[in-house]
């Protein structure tokens, strides 16, 4: 049977799983693949942590040039995370001619283009199924299963730290701080947190599958991207009054050519299946042309889920070099030559449904005063709530509107006036509505 060598770098949380899946399910692997996948190296920086894994002698190194560059390892799998030295190695080991596959959503959201353009080159393939929705088959899904549709619209939830974040904000009244502890010890969060919870690590995921999507190449700077932080115990209450629920959404769509691509809070009705998708879960709803909707759900971090990915990329591989058919499928999906740059429709010309909560001074004539402001700027309510009140002209109270279908650009020029009365305690908090994805 044919041996195939896997050198992994990067022996972190994600590192331990995929090593125990080649360990502990190697049977299952070669009865499927007809071939061994062999854990010959593993390249990191610290090799005396006990990782909780018993590893065979001499696999561990911290010497990089045991993995990259070494003709004895057929398949690369970067798990460094970041853009340097994961950037360098990758392009090492593709020029090396070894395969690489990568679980490095912030590498390929700004290297990816190159990176793909270098494997294109040695002849041999990058998978990255584990950077996008953790354990979710979903770039495979895109690369191969709906090769047949015409893709409209792909909306998710791709960050599993914000998500268990806004589950157990919105269902226990939690704390922002303390969950985002939580999930840092589950092992969900990036290094750097803000990653997940300025919805960057988002942005980075949602470049790739706007890609796939729709033949651009990845251009991660044309996605608008605002997180979670701004969000208060206050707007999930006023969210289920309203029947909906608070996701940090990523949505790309493609409109007469036009493409829209953003991340943000998002206010989806209840009864939205992307509603019900609660704690480190993921999922990403797709609409496509022949296949109509359809929806993808699983765990988007942790060891396992995502380790569960990256063994998947490898086994493709391994398949691929059995049968001597590398370069077998293109790296986002569609021919080279049908990558272009993208038409991008910026933020200001986009139209939604908007979630609007004032903090003003609790005065006569507020109301009219916000209300005039908007209806001068084609802006037409939907429904109001006032919070609080009769406890003297220097208290503050919450007013929340709720608006028909608006442009952002008019919603941006009312709110600048808005926040400027003396009357408005605090800059408005505005929340997007979506209730057609
Ligand atoms: N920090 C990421 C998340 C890990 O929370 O989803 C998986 O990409």
């Amino acid at each position: 049977m044919k041996n195939i060598n896997i050198g992994l770098i990067g022996f972190g949380t994600i590192g331990a799983g995929v090593a125990k899946i080649l360990l502990e399910s190697r049977q299952g692997i070669s009865d499927r693949m007809g071939a061994e996948l062999n854990l010959n190296k593993i390249a990191d920086l610290d090799i005396t942590t006990d990782r909780g894994i018993k590893l065979p002698d001499g696999i561990l190194t911290t010497d990089i040039d045991q993995v990259i560059g070494n003709p004895e390892i057929d398949i690369v799998i970067e798990l460094i995370g970041g853009y340097e030295p994961a950037r360098t190695f990758v392009e090492r080991a593709l020029k090396n001619k070894q395969s690489v596959v990568t679980a490095n959503k912030a590498l390929l959201a700004k290297h990816g283009n190159e990176l793909f353009a270098t494997a294109r080159e040695n002849g041999v393939d990058l998978y990255y199924e584990a950077s996008v929705a953790g354990g979710i088959p979903i770039i495979k899904t895109m690369r191969e299963a709906l090769v047949g549709n015409q893709i409209n619209s792909v909306c998710g939830i791709l960050n599993g730290t914000c998500n268990y974040i806004l589950t157990k904000m919105g269902d226990e009244g939690a704390n922002f701080d303390e969950v985002l502890k939580t999930a840092q010890e589950l092992g969900y969060a990036e290094a750097d947190p803000t990653f997940d919870v300025e919805g960057i690590d988002t942005a980075h995921k949602l470049a790739i599958l706007t890609s796939l999507a729709f033949a651009t190449a990845i251009d991660y700077k044309k996605i608008h991207v605002e997180g979670i932080c701004n969000i208060k115990p206050v707007d999930f209450a006023f969210a289920r009054e309203f029947g909906y629920k608070i996701k940090l959404l990523a949505i790309a769509k493609n409109e007469g050519g036009y493409i829209e691509a953003r991340v943000h809070p998002t206010m989806i009705p209840k009864e939205h299946m992307l509603a019900k998708i609660d704690d480190v879960f993921n999922a990403v709803f797709i609409n496509a042309d022949a296949l109509g909707p359809s929806l993808y759900y699983g765990q988007g971090a942790g060891m396992m889920a995502t380790a569960s990915a990256v063994v998947a990329d490898l086994v493709d591989i391994a398949r691929n070099l059995n049968c001597n058919n590398l370069r077998r499928i293109p790296d986002l999906s569609f021919q080279d030559s049908k990558i272009m740059p993208g038409n991008y429709r910026p933020i200001s010309e986009i139209s939604s449904q908007y979630y609007l909560r004032f903090s003003a001074l609790d005065k006569t004539s507020v109301l009219s005063r916000i209300a005039g402001i908007l209806g001068d700027n084609g802006i037409s309510i939907a429904s109001v709530i006032q919070q609080g009140g009769g406890q003297g002209d220097s208290a503050t109270v919450a007013v929340v509107m709720q608006t028909h279908k608006a442009q952002e650009k008019n919603l941006r020029a009312a709110l600048n006036k808005i926040d400027q009365l003396e009357i408005i305690a605090s800059p408005t908090t505005v929340i997007r509505m979506e209730s057609d994805l």
